[in-house]
């Protein structure tokens, strides 16, 4: 298990657009392998590459389900609306009201470069929102509507706390 480090708020390359994966290299499935175990450590429900230093279009989610890896993803319908708690590993022990999609239906291709589609609602939709706008260098924190705040661990389950 390899962790890398992650990145916080205020680090230039959280704020930049992530290029496309042209082919899986080996380097490339560490990468993924390393961003899952990241996510699992930091009690995370998604990772995206530009958290930990590296612009790629690559992401990581599990809302308990199990791994699932993006590359390459984009939204190819989205729908409806919830509004609700969200965090992000990169603003730690911070969370904020962020109105997202209810429902989203990605492409992109699995760690194999086998395209894929995928649908989801609540907070897997909510999961892929905010994972993929980190490749286009935008933070949640840009969305919150009134104030960050400080995260309560007696949070329900319905939020989502990337951390
Ligand atoms: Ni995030």
């Amino acid at each position: 298990m390899a962790l890398r480090n992650i990145r916080y708020e205020g680090d230039s390359v959280l704020y930049k657009t992530s290029k496309e994966v042209k082919e899986m290299t080996p380097r490339i499935k560490q990468l993924i392998e390393d961003m899952i175990d990241t996510m699992y450590e930091a009690n995370g429900v998604g990772l995206a590459a530009p958290q930990v230093g590296v612009l790629r279009r690559i992401v990581v989610i599990d809302v308990g389900e199990g791994p699932k890896v993006f590359v390459n993803p984009r939204i190819l319908e989205a729908s409806g609306e919830q509004t609700g708690e969200e965090g992000c590993l990169s603003v730690p022990g911070k969370s904020g009201v962020v109105t997202r999609p209810n429902y989203v239906k990605a492409a992109a291709l699995d760690e194999n470069m086998q395209p894929f589609e995928i649908e989801g609602t609540e907070l897997f939709a909510r999961a892929m929102c905010h994972e993929f706008d980190h490749l286009d260098g935008h933070l949640y924190v840009e969305k919150v509507e009134g104030e960050l705040h400080d995260v309560s661990y007696e949070s329900d389950d319905e939020e989502y706390e990337e951390e």
